[in-house]
């Protein structure tokens, strides 16, 4: 009876002492360029007018890979972070691991499902509890081009792969560089899945990336995939190797380059520098039809102590909540996760997403992008990254490309 009675009175205690605290976070993440970091000052901000103390441990490199080794290794030395940027099958790895916070309490309280899509809310999801919390849906099949640049060599957005290809020749024949690329693993992903999604179709892609069927992956249509990879490499200037994401934005906003392939945190960094769509640069999806979606979000680790829960707590409701959703989307270049935030202050690229998302969703070609870690476990969308870029820094042969992506696949399970 004693026991009973003071075990609830230290319960009560702990909650009561749990609100009074003053919300901490130490927050990974890998938001560090121009556009990201104007973002994540959004989220910030809001933590620190509600009285929070944020920590910041940003660890530079587009993709997230460098974040997630550091990850890694704060983990394994039992120094989890507060809250981490992580996403896709990555949460329900690490919830494997036992080392994830539950904030199903105030995704319930904020009816969290009842303002995100299913297709969304799954993601967040371990065992029916909630283990993350969504701040946007990123597209990653766009193309970006400079509006002065595709004007002046009178080249309108390719919407097959043949026109871009003309298009590629004659601003190369005119000295522009037609492809502004990074080579780095994670950007040869992200150019090799929006050309995917083109030659293979959505049925393809979703055979070929979700469900790893061995027959697309050495299908000739794969063959064809990696031979546009081929005739692109050719595109690129001599010094891509190494270059980060953000600086192949800059290439076509300055017109050094006139086309970039990349998810639409490139919208956010042309934002920041002040350039106007549809005037100084232009959006279009990649030629094919289809959506490939990447979710951010961030999940909370197991910590001790109550200014960290309650600065866990802080932050889900916050990232979740309204106003967020919209601030931090306008500058991030992705649209809101939630289904209720009005996006009359978006931009015509936004609209455009927000009206794919809704008509692959509905005619089932809304997909998960492989190359940022929402359609596989890292161990086979890694196997898969290492032989797109092998192809795309070597002479392979789409033959040998196809058989190696289908024996690293089969390894990988
Ligand atoms: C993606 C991430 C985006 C963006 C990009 C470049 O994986 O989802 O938010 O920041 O990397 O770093």
């Amino acid at each position: 009876m004693k026991s009973v009675f003071f075990g609830a009175v230290s319960a009560t205690a702990l909650i009561a002492s749990a609100v009074h605290a003053e919300p901490q976070a130490e927050v990974l993440h890998w938001w560090t360029s121009g556009g990201e970091a104007k973002s994540v000052a959004v989220l910030q901000e809001e933590f620190a007018s509600k009285g929070g103390q944020w920590t910041d441990m940003p660890v530079a490199g587009g993709g997230g890979d460098a974040a997630m080794t550091a990850l890694r290794a704060r983990v394994l030395s039992g120094n989890a972070p507060t809250a981490v940027q992580l996403k896709g099958p990555a949460i329900q790895e690490w919830y494997e691991e036992g080392v994830l916070a539950d904030i199903s309490p105030v995704a319930e309280a904020q009816g969290w499902a009842d303002v995100l899509p299913a297709s969304i809310a799954g993601h967040m999801k371990c065992e029916g509890t909630w283990c993350a919390a969504p701040v946007n849906v990123h597209r990653v099949d766009w193309i970006w081009a400079n509006a002065d640049v595709l004007e002046a060599n009178g080249i309108e957005m390719p919407s097959t792969w043949d026109e871009f290809n003309a298009a590629a020749e004659k601003l190369q024949a005119a000295g522009i560089i037609p492809l502004a690329h990074g080579g780095q693993a994670w950007q040869d992903a992200t150019v090799f899945e929006a050309v995917a999604l083109g030659i293979l179709g959505a049925d393809g892609f979703r055979k070929a990336f979700v469900d790893l069927d061995m027959d697309t992956l050495k299908s000739d249509e794969m063959k064809a995939v990696f031979d546009q990879m081929r005739t692109m490499r050719g595109y690129v200037d001599d010094n891509f190797s190494g270059r980060d994401w953000n600086l192949a934005t800059a290439m076509v906003m300055n017109g050094e380059a006139a086309f970039q392939i990349m998810g639409d945190w490139a919208k956010g960094e042309f934002m920041a520098a002040g350039k106007a769509p549809g005037e100084d640069f232009l959006c279009a999806s990649v030629p094919g039809d289809g959506f490939l979606y990447n979710v951010d979000s961030f999940a909370m680790f197991d910590v001790d102590g109550d200014d960290k829960k309650a600065g866990q707590e802080l932050l889900a409701e916050l990232i979740v909540g309204q106003n967020f959703q919209k601030v931090f989307n306008l500058n991030k270049g992705s649209i809101p996760a939630r289904i209720d935030v009005s996006l009359e202050e978006f931009d015509s690229c936004a609209h455009l997403s927000a009206k794919d998302m809704g008509e692959s969703s509905d005619n089932g070609s809304l997909l998960p992008s492989y190359a940022h870690g929402m359609a596989l476990r890292g161990a086979q969308s890694g196997a898969i990254t290492d032989v797109v870029t092998a192809h795309f820094n070597s002479d392979m042969s789409s033959d040998e490309a196809v058989n190696m992506l289908a024996d690293a696949v089969a390894n990988s399970m």
